[in-house]
């Protein structure tokens, strides 16, 4: 990948140029602490044009001009910092064992550590919560392994109900017969295949739609919550990873309709997508809301028109939807008084889409590479 970064015509970013001095630097200082060459041999080898340090010198050309200059004083101070290390070995050298007389200038600027940052995925998680806090919405944390009952039957999908299938779900085979409410209780009674013990009643959250229900026993209304969570899916390929996250929001108040939900998204894109998008629902069906929507945003090339990357001027987006009167009620909330929304989305998604990435393998986020990371 080093060699590949310095084919001639590539640009290279300013910290990731640095990064690769910090490098040089390092390995230097090892082959002069490990080697018994004379002083002038290691100048030759470490400093000179043919070394390592002189072939990236030159590829300084290659750092966009604006940064050049800054990169340019790091480039110096590597090469001091080299060349004091060598004449300190011959200082110590020449002088054995008298270390009160070697040399050291305090004076010298420090070598600055290449500096890292948030990771792509924490940076979108904290850009959403601020966005979503300022029209009153307030980040929550449910579990994110987690009841069969809250993940899938509190949400209108008793076991065996063919929607499961939509989630690709890590199952956890929970020997616990656990009581965590007294609707648990009640729908282990009524589904008496959960508690055998070789029908599993935990999953690893597919979804962050279980903080749901469990949002709703908190027995503290209006509710206008943002769950943002890691969710677990049995899927790994370019586009998908088993572990992602999703952010969920759900309002729930005496008299919420979907112009709500539409309002809600919609402050949402433009703020963190940009003034000129905008939402567009379109019919769908979860098993949880009723009606259910599709959540599309507008094209950011060709803003809605068509062009030839987004064929309708339409991008899918998120699910959502109004909480059904059946999830209300299994949050003990009574549908006739009370109406709400909920949508789901995927950070990743939200995150690439934003930053224009076109990743043609989603599984780089998760890689630990630093050299795609320090691009975000
Ligand atoms: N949980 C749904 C999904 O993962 C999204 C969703 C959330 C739909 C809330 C409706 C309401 O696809």
């Amino acid at each position: 990948m080093m060699k590949q970064q310095r084919n001639e015509g590539l640009t290279i970013a300013a910290p990731h140029f640095i990064g690769l001095l910090m490098e040089v630097e390092q390995q230097a200082k090892e082959t002069i602490a490990g080697s018994d060459k004379s002083a002038e041999e290691l100048r030759i080898l470490l400093l000179g044009p043919k070394s390592e340090l002189g072939r990236l010198t030159k590829q300084i050309r290659q750092v966009p001009a604006a940064e050049r200059a800054n990169v340019g004083v790091v480039v110096n101070e590597v090469k001091q910092s080299i060349q004091h290390a060598i004449e300190s070995r011959e200082v110590t050298n020449l002088r054995s064992n008298e270390a009160s007389h070697s040399w050291f200038d305090v004076t010298a600027p420090g070598i600055r550590p290449p500096e890292g940052h948030l990771h792509i995925v924490s940076q979108a998680i904290s850009e959403i919560t601020r966005i979503f806090e300022r029209i009153g919405f307030t980040r929550v944390r449910h579990p994110e392994v987690d009841w069969d009952w809250y993940a899938f039957e509190s949400l209108n999908m008793p076991p065996h109900h063919p929607a499961r299938d939509e989630w690709e779900t890590f199952f956890i085979k929970s020997q616990k017969r656990k009581v965590e409410s007294g609707k648990w209780k009640e729908q282990n009674a009524l589904h008496s295949s959960l508690l055998t013990s070789d029908f599993p009643a935990m999953v690893l959250t597919p979804h962050t739609s279980n903080g749901q229900v469990r949002e709703m026993e908190k027995r503290k209304l209006p509710i206008r919550m943002i769950n943002i969570a890691k969710c677990y899916r049995r899927q790994s390929d370019v586009s998908h990873v088993p572990m992602f996250h999703q952010f969920e929001g759900m309002y729930i108040d005496k008299g919420v309709t979907i112009g709500d939900l539409t309002g809600v998204f919609n402050f949402f894109i433009k703020n963190y997508f940009g003034p000129d998008r905008k939402v567009r629902l379109r019919p769908f069906h979860f098993q949880f809301t009723e009606p259910s929507v599709e959540i599309d945003i507008n094209c950011g090339i060709c803003l809605g028109k068509g062009c030839r990357l987004c064929k309708e001027g339409w991008l899918e987006m998120a699910g959502g939807g109004m909480v059904h009167p059946v999830v209300l009620k299994n949050g003990g909330i009574d549908p006739n008084v009370y109406s709400g929304f909920a949508f789901g989305w995927g950070v990743e998604r939200a995150a690439m889409m934003k930053s224009g990435t076109k990743l043609d393998d989603i599984r780089l986020l998760y890689s630990n590479d630093v050299r795609f990371l320090e691009q975000f």
